[in-house]
């Protein structure tokens, strides 16, 4: 069992953070890399990018918004409350290289997966712009977390309601325009990846883009979390979750998402009906 020893909830409620006593994978967690959680028997098993790892109090954190049945279930435990199986650390770890002027563009919880590879090139002597975007100012989390690991950091909303009114690429871009920007890390919804991926291909500056395809087993025995990258299939679990921006086909990877939507739905429907009663 691995026991929760902190608990916080963040954007009202729909964002929360769960530190978990897992020694042996905080011990070789780096940063990129995921676990796969289920909170009991009869649950779905669910990946989770760990937000942070501490080796020395063997713990690990992750970040996830509720936005189905298997997240709302895992938002009903509470601090000394167990989860039944944590596997990992699973996936490649972040490739981090001291280049100079690097942008890190999170969205959505996407910031959450953003934190420690923003952390990783910062420390090792990367000048770090980040531009945070969120729908609005209450949907924004870990802003003090990002920019206390950034040079600069901007932040975007979609109805104006914190920092510009707009979306990430329109701070990108200008960035792009005055700066010798030499990579890009973009994490978080599919569409806001593929922008950014466009955007840059326009710069011709090398994009990273951290998928987040269905999973199931996350060892790469099932297939279900393919991608096509370059016109190859490649397993995100286990070939990325990290990959060339540049070459991702995120059409296909927006419909493959969608591919249980009725399903989940219904499932998560019948849960909150469940948890009135
Ligand atoms: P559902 O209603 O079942 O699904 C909602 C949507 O989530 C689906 O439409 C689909 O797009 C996606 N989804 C559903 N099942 C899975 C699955 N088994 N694997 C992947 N996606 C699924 N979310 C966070 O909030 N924080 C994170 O740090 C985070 N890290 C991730 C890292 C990786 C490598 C991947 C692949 C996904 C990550 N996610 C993260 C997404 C998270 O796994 C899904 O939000 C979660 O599985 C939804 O489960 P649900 O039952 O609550 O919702
Ligand atoms: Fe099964 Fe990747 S999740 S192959
Ligand atoms: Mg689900």
């Amino acid at each position: 069992m691995f026991k929760i020893v902190k608990r916080q909830e963040m954007s009202e409620g729909t964002v929360i953070l769960n530190e978990i006593e897992a020694p042996l994978i905080a011990k070789k967690a780096k940063p990129g890399q995921f676990v796969i959680m289920k909170a009991n028997e009869t649950g779905e098993r669910i990946p989770l990018t760990m937000a942070d790892a501490d080796p020395e109090k063997g713990t690990i954190t992750v970040i996830y918004m509720v936005v189905g049945k298997t997240t709302a279930l895992f938002k009903t435990l509470k601090e000394g409350d167990a989860y039944q199986d944590v596997i990992g650390p699973l996936g490649k770890a972040t490739h981090l290289e001291k280049q100079g002027t690097v942008v890190c563009v999170g969205g959505g919880t996407g910031i959450a997966v953003l934190h420690p590879i923003t952390r990783g090139l910062k420390e090792i002597g990367n000048r770090v712009i980040t531009i945070l975007g969120a729908r609005n100012k209450d949907l924004l989390i870990l802003e003090d977390h990002m920019r206390a690991v950034s040079d600069e950091l901007y932040v975007t909303t979609d109805d104006g309601s914190y920092g510009r009114h707009g979306l990430v690429t329109d701070a990108l871009r200008d960035i792009m325009e005055k700066e010798d920007v030499k990579q890009v890390v973009a994490i978080g919804p599919v569409p806001m990846m593929k922008f950014v991926s466009l955007l840059t291909k326009e710069f011709n500056v090398p994009t990273m883009v951290s998928l987040n395809p269905i999973m199931v087993d996350g060892t790469g025995m099932c297939g279900g979390c393919r991608v096509s990258v370059g016109g190859t299939t490649q397993f995100a679990c286990v070939d990325g979750p990290e990959f060339d921006g540049h070459q991702v086909d995120y059409d296909e990877l927006m419909k493959r998402l969608a591919a249980y939507c009725e399903e989940e739905k219904e499932c998560y429907n019948e849960f909150c009906t469940l948890e009135q009663a």
